[in-house]
Formats: C-alpha cells, structure tokens, sequence
C-alpha cells in the first residue's frame, strides 16, 4: 500500500483537504505517464539487465515527489534494452517491473515499432511540437505541413498516443480502486481523451511542462491537429501549467478551435461535452535536499578539484542542453559585445559554458549545436591571448549532473536567456547553491520569472545588447546588493520546492475529481441509458 508523505501543519480550515490529500494517497493507486520512463536498461552479455536511472526534467520531478508512493509509472521503451526487458517481462507474465529497493516504483512499458516511435517522437513531438510550443519556426520558412508530417501525426502520434492509452486502461484493471492517473508533457495530449472515452469515471490530469502558446501560432497546425489536441486534453478533470500566461492560452486555444467548449475565465474552467476541466498552475520546482546532496556529494566533489580551471577573477555560467530554445548563439554574442564594450575585463572573466548535446536524432538540434561550436571558435579566435593564454569561452559538453551542479556553486553570473522556457530548473538549482552570492540574468520568457524576476536582472532573450549590458551590470554590483538578491532567490527555491508542486496537484484532484469534496464541484460521471453525463457531486 503505497505510504503517506508527512504534511506541513495548516490551519484547521484545510484540515477536510488534508484529510482528502491522506487518504487519496493511501487508498488509490497512482499511475505516472510519461515519454521518457525513469529508468533505462541495458541489456548485457550475461543475459541481465543493467538499469540506469532516466534524466530529464520530468523524471527528476516526477522520481523525486512520487516515488515515496511506489507509482505504477507508464513509459515508452525507448532503447533496445528497454524492449528487451519489456518482453521477458511479457514472456514471464512479469505483469510490472519493480525497480529498487525497497521498490519505488512498479514500471510498464509500451512498446512500438522503432519507425512508428521515430514519426511520434522525432517527427512530431520533436522537433514539430516542441518547435511550436516554443515560438522557434522561422513561419516564413518552417514548417511545412507535408505528406510526410500527416503520415507521422497519423502513424505515428495518434497510433503511440493510443498505445499508451490502452496500456493505461490495462493498468488501471489490475488496480483495485479508482487509480489517479498523472499524465505528463507534450507527447500525451491525446491519450485522456482516448482514456476517457473507454472510462467515464477515470481521474485523469495532465501537466504540460513547456509553454503553451496562443491560438494563433497554433494556427501552424492545421485545424484538425490542434482541435485533436485540444479535445484531447478536455478529456482530463485537470490540466496544469507553470505559469498563469500559459493557463490563459490554452484556455484562448479551446476557445478558438473546440466547437462548443464553454470558457469560465474567472474560474479557470473548460466545459465541454457536459464535462469541466479545470485549468490550474503548479509551478515546478527542484528537490532541494537532493540538489543540495549531490552538489556536495562524492562524485561532485571530484569535480571541485579540476573546474576552478576554467573559472577566472569572473565567471560567467550557463548550463543547458543544445537546444535551440536556450538560445545559447545570442548569450555568446551577448558575452562578445561585452568584451567589446568593456575592454578592461578582457583577460579578467571566463564564460563557462556545460552543453548537454540532446536530441541528436533530430536535424534542427544537430545544425544548432553546430551553429554553438562556430560562434565559440569564432568569439574564442577574435579574443584569445596567446601570450597569457587566455581564452574567453570554455564549452564544456555532456551529460554530468553532479559536475554541472558542482559548477553552480562557484559562478558569479549565471546567464538563463531562453528564447521561452516552460520553467528553467538550472535557474533554480543555479539561486539554490550558488556560495559566491553570483547574480542570475534571466530571460522573461522563462517561466521562472514568476517567481525569481524580482531577484534577477531580466532580459529580453533577442536583445543581445540588452543582455551584454546585464553582463556588465551583474559583474559591476555592488556586494550589498548582490548578497541581499543572492538570499531572496535562495529563500524563494526553498519555500517553493517540488513537494509543493506536487501536494498542490494532489489537493486540486481531491477537489476537483476524486469527489471527496471540500465544497467544489467535481466532475462524477453518472452512466444513464444514454451514456455518460456529468452530474455535480
Ligand atoms: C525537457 C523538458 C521536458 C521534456 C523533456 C523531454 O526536460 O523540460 O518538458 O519532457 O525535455 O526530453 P527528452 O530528452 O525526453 O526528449
């Protein structure tokens, strides 16, 4: 039976919600559903199985709130590992997979064809999707809505879309109660619907971890793809979002293409079909303890003894994947400007750059990391001091969580200039451990604006000089008040780290859907001869 987090003390009031969070977490199942899985195997000569534990924003989240109730957690088999061990599990009617030790969570994976997967996640939801909830096509050029791209939407997206679904559908068989099923990100906007439509009662909420844009650049979609995606999210009793601005777009969004749909604006509700769903915000955040634990752990420690290498008097941060959102090539030419502009700091301060090359399977993402080694070389090659062997910009590529958290601790600048970013946890991690009382530059388009902005020094990500000025202005402040904005952004993480994320999601499902009530209505769905039809419990 999964186990009950601790909770912090609230005022009496709230004593029938907390009641409500115990025992949703006691009596029902909780079912996690995303793309990437938490783990990954490998499957080695011997015949076992090694298991790597999965990266990425979700699964750092999602691991670190949920696995404390033993989750049955759904996710694609994205090596030939994961295929591998899925099918001894099939072939020995292993039914889950527990990992760990004691067991933190009951895997299951859904596994597709390898060209039915590439069109659903290398065609669709990367770069197509991605690229749009970003705000990165060139529309003048990009994207053309092809053949090829129908074929991956139907083929592929919708086809993996339902696989997940059915795979949910069975897991929710073998649960003996009413699971609550957490659906997660952009490569599942259709599975609710499709969960929904085999299972009136389902408790179904979706939260999408990237922005969310308004209806008309969604207008890149043919109408038919993102009315689909729209209806399909209508299919949860919640949606979530990180910030109010993406909220409020998807409900635009619903607005505009889901014939019908009804828009409470004040209430942050959708009816449709004669079902609500509510559309909350839960801003996520970092595990603060485990940050803190692997920033000063042994592995993290190892790198504290070679990076002040690259460090200088100053030192510049940024810690990203490759990835064209970042907008990395305008925060080296920010760096270049500066250095133009305040010739008195050349020689005096490093840009340290950890680069995660990710996606490599995808074009747009291998021409971006290649655009990012050439304006380096090329800053690197206007600047470099062959006599004291100085050189402005240090890359430093791969994947090394300890190594990049090791880094944080040390910068006196952290440079966050997202073109748009659903969050932007580094921002976090960055306000969180930094001993150096380092300044954060950071972009407006990132969702973390909302809750560090006032520390910060903001940005517009395409002002190049803008964020060349912030540089200048960040290395130039005083200590005063770089400690007295070092504190607020630290105090801020701490307050608001993932469990709140995660208790927040948990409290609007008892609202909101399970029908434990605390005053609001929820959707219960009462079966007549007629089918399903809303009533409020
Ligand atoms: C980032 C985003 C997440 C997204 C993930 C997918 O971490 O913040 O919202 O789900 O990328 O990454 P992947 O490597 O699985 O494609």
């Amino acid at each position: 039976m999964p186990s009950v987090s601790p909770l912090p003390p609230e005022p009496d009031a709230d004593r029938p919600l907390l009641d409500g969070i115990e025992r949703v977490l006691n009596e029902r199942e909780l079912v996690i559903v995303s793309n990437r899985g938490p783990v990954t195997f490998a499957h080695q000569d011997d015949g076992t199985f090694s298991a790597r534990k999965g990266s990425g924003g979700v699964v750092t989240a999602v691991t670190a709130v949920a696995s404390e109730h033993q989750p049955i957690w759904i996710a694609a088999a994205m090596t030939d590992g994961d295929r591998i061990r899925a099918e001894v599990a099939r072939r020995e009617g292993e039914g889950l997979i527990d990992f760990g030790s004691p067991p933190e969570f009951r895997l299951r994976f859904v596994v597709t064809e390898p060209d039915r997967y590439h069109k659903y996640y290398n065609v669709i939801s990367n770069p197509l999707l991605w690229f749009l909830q970003h705000y990165l096509w060139d529309t003048p050029r990009s994207p053309d809505i092809t053949h090829e791209i129908w074929d991956a939407w139907n083929d592929g997206y919708v086809e993996v879309n339902r696989l997940f679904a059915s795979e949910v559908l069975a897991a929710c068989e073998e649960c003996s109660g009413e699971p609550v099923v957490m659906l997660q990100d952009y490569h599942l906007y259709l599975c609710a619907g499709f969960i929904r439509k085999q299972k009136p009662n389902a408790v179904l909420q979706h939260f999408v971890h990237i922005p969310w844009p308004d209806p008309d650049y969604w207008r890149l979609l043919p109408l038919a793809m993102r009315r689909d995606i729209c209806e399909g999210m209508l299919g949860n009793d919640i949606v979530g979002f990180q910030t109010q601005e993406h909220a409020r777009s998807f409900m635009y969004t619903c607005e505009a293409y889901v014939e019908s749909a009804q828009i409470d604006y004040s209430s942050s509700r959708v009816t449709w079909q004669g079902r609500h769903t509510e559309v909350r915000v839960y801003p996520i955040s970092i595990d603060t303890a485990s940050v803190r634990r692997t920033a000063y752990g042994k592995e993290a420690r190892a790198h504290d003894r070679y990076l002040p290498n690259y460090w200088n008097e100053f030192t510049v941060l940024r810690v990203d994947r490759a990835e064209p959102s970042k907008n990395i090539v305008r925060g080296f030419q920010a760096f270049d400007r500066f250095l133009e502009a305040h010739k008195e700091f050349q020689g005096r301060v490093n840009f340290v750059a950890i680069t995660v090359p990710s996606r490599m399977d995808v074009l747009e993402y291998q021409d971006y990391l290649d655009d990012v080694s050439a304006v380096v070389g090329r800053i690197n090659a206007k600047y470099a001091n062959v006599e004291t062997g100085w050189q402005p910009i240090h890359l430093i590529m791969g994947e090394n969580y300890p190594r990049a958290l090791a880094a944080m601790k040390w910068y006196d600048v952290l440079l966050v200039n997202s073109i748009i970013d659903g969050m932007n946890l580094v921002a976090k991690e960055g306000a969180l451990l930094n001993e150096r009382n380092g300044v954060l530059i950071l972009s407006e388009g990132a969702g973390a604006v909302s809750q560090l902005g006032d520390a910060a020094i903001i940005i517009a990500p395409a002002d190049v000089e803008g964020t060349a000025d912030a540089i200048f202005q960040a290395l130039t402040m005083p200590l005063d008040e770089r400690r007295r904005r070092a504190e607020a952004l630290r105090r801020s993480v701490e307050v608001d780290d993932v469990t709140a994320w995660f208790r927040d999601q948990i409290s609007d499902i008892v609202r909101y859907a399970t029908g434990l009530r605390t005053g609001q209505e929820a959707n219960l769905v009462v079966e007549t001869g007629r089918g399903a039809t809303t009533a409020d419990a």
